[in-house]
């Protein structure tokens, strides 16, 4: 049998890979990975939009030497099938080469490794002349040209990887300095979730700076794990030897987050279409916002959301497309994210619903009651017996059918329809703020006042200990009562 070697033709296979469709956040992080794969704690993303325009990503990492640079600009480097090192966030070998040129037209590598430097360039207007796989390989005078140079000469060890003829990210664009500035504010958000661990630092991971323009690039974590419940112990799922461990979390009621812990989460529209789970691969976020059709994105699970951690050396059995951007857990995950979904959905629905069950909680006594009627509706009645009501009717007992009269119309007229809107919507509803201690105590010493003796005064204060709003409250009651504020 004769044998022909037919290697591609390199200007069609290197302009075509270029549509593989990468957004500039997702091919910055891509050239990123490869940074922390190389052990990089630090790492500056530094752009120049006029004239010879250029985005450059500078290193610590350990850098490259002459053999391993040009290893590194063949297409398919590694092959994937090859055991990775545990902390590789590589894949395809192919990232470096495919993310760089999806964006710009010359790309340039510059590493030192042990104080060695050494250059290299794929220049696609080149190649289309050649009709070859032609490397150029960078002297020093070349070397010199190149923007950020001055930052790596310096080091040790360290890459810088330079984009230029930024092709793609100026079609279409009419002020593209303006353009770039807003698409690297994208890059910005879009590093600080992605890398949100590296830049967190965390047991067993390396804390990482990043800068863009100077600017450090802050970790926005999506669980907002200060504030949350990690509503069960993490799970852990056996497959071939290896762990996947699933923690789920439940996000505060809204009114309990600030503004700017919203926008962090993803604004008010995010925050309902990030639910879901949160896959990392190696500690890198590769997906989230998605239950992977085991469950619908509902109002009532918008405050759930699972981290998924998976180690490299399952990437067989997910789906990992050359961007990283998609990834599809295997049968037998999905099989075991679908019973820790049900638990989920329970409690983020109680987070949701949290002043319901308060109203249920018999233990209290509520102003509001929710009752189920018989035809199998819910009624919301001001409770007659809470204290001040109650107290109230006492007093003035010649208008008692005036003030039901009142309750009456106020429960008549809730506007459950705006309600719910405003919920749905995420407004934030100022009813639901807490009152302020001096208000409670004027409030408890205004109903002291109607109590004749010192006996009733104390049954009144039992009874407001089990008595909405009141029994939050109790601390201050103890101390005003120590105090001799109230009796
Ligand atoms: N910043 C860097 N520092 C050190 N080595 C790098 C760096 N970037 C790329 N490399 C080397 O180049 C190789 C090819 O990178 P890439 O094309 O992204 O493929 P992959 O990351 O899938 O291996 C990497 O495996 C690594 O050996
Ligand atoms: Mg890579």
């Amino acid at each position: 049998m004769e044998i022909i070697n037919l290697p591609p033709y390199a200007p069609t296979l290197m302009e075509s890979t270029r549509a593989i469709g990468y957004s500039v956040e997702a091919a910055i992080a891509d050239i990123i990975d490869n940074s922390l794969t190389a052990r990089a704690t630090k790492i500056d993303i530094d752009f120049f939009p006029i004239g010879d325009e250029y985005i450059a990503i500078i290193d610590n990492g350990i850098g490259m030497t002459s053999d391993e640079i040009t290893n590194a600009m063949q297409y398919g480097s590694k092959n994937p099938n090859e055991v990775r090192d545990l902390n590789d966030l590589g894949r395809y070998g192919l990232g470096l080469k495919t993310a760089s040129l999806s964006q710009c037209r010359k790309l340039s590598v510059v590493s030192v490794c042990q104080g060695q430097i050494s250059g290299r360039q794929w220049d696609l207007d080149y190649i289309q002349k050649v009709r070859e796989w032609s490397l150029l390989v960078l002297d020093s005078e070349d070397m010199d040209q190149l923007p950020c140079i001055e930052k790596i000469k310096p080091l040790e060890n360290g890459t810088l990887i330079i984009w230029q003829q930024l092709d793609k990210l100026s079609v279409g664009e009419i002020d593209f300095a303006a353009s770039l500035g807003t698409k690297m504010d994208i890059v910005r958000d879009h590093l600080s979730l992605v890398f949100h661990r590296y830049l967190n630092g965390e047991p067993g991971l390396k804390k990482v700076e990043m800068r863009i323009n100077e600017r450090p690039v802050i970790a926005a974590d999506p669980f907002l794990a200060a504030k949350s419940a990690q509503i069960m112990d993490a799970e852990i799922i056996n497959l071939r030897g290896d762990q996947v461990i699933v923690k789920p979390y439940i996000l505060p009621h809204i009114s309990k987050i600030s503004e700017a812990e919203i926008k962090a989460l993803g604004g008010k529209d995010g925050l309902r279409r990030q639910q879901g789970f949160y896959v990392y691969r190696n500690k890198r976020l590769l997906v989230w916002g998605t239950w992977f059709r085991l469950m619908r994105q509902g109002d009532l699970s918008k405050l759930a959301r699972v981290q998924v951690d998976i180690p490299n050396s399952l990437d067989d059995l997910w789906t990992l497309d050359i961007k990283k951007s998609t990834a599809v857990p295997p049968e037998e995950v999905r099989r075991n994210l679908s019973n820790i979904i049900k638990k989920i959905g329970e409690s983020s629905k109680r987070t949701w619903t949290f002043r319901g069950k308060k109203e249920m909680d018999d233990s209290k006594y509520h102003l509001w009651n929710r009752i189920k009627t018989r035809d199998g509706g819910i009624l919301y009645e001001i409770n007659r017996e809470h204290l001040m009501v109650d107290e109230l009717a006492k007093k003035y007992p010649e208008i008692k059918s005036k003030i039901n009269n009142l309750l009456c119309q106020i429960e008549g007229t809730i506007p459950l329809n705006q309600l719910y809107v405003d919920m749905n919507n995420d407004e934030k509803i100022s009813n639901e703020v807490s009152i302020d201690e001096a208000k409670i105590l004027e409030l408890i010493k205004s109903l002291l006042d109607d109590c004749e003796s010192s006996n009733t005064k104390i049954a009144m204060l039992d009874n407001l200990r089990i008595t909405e709003p009141f029994c939050e409250y109790l601390d201050l009651i103890d101390q005003a009562i120590e105090n001799g504020e109230l009796i």
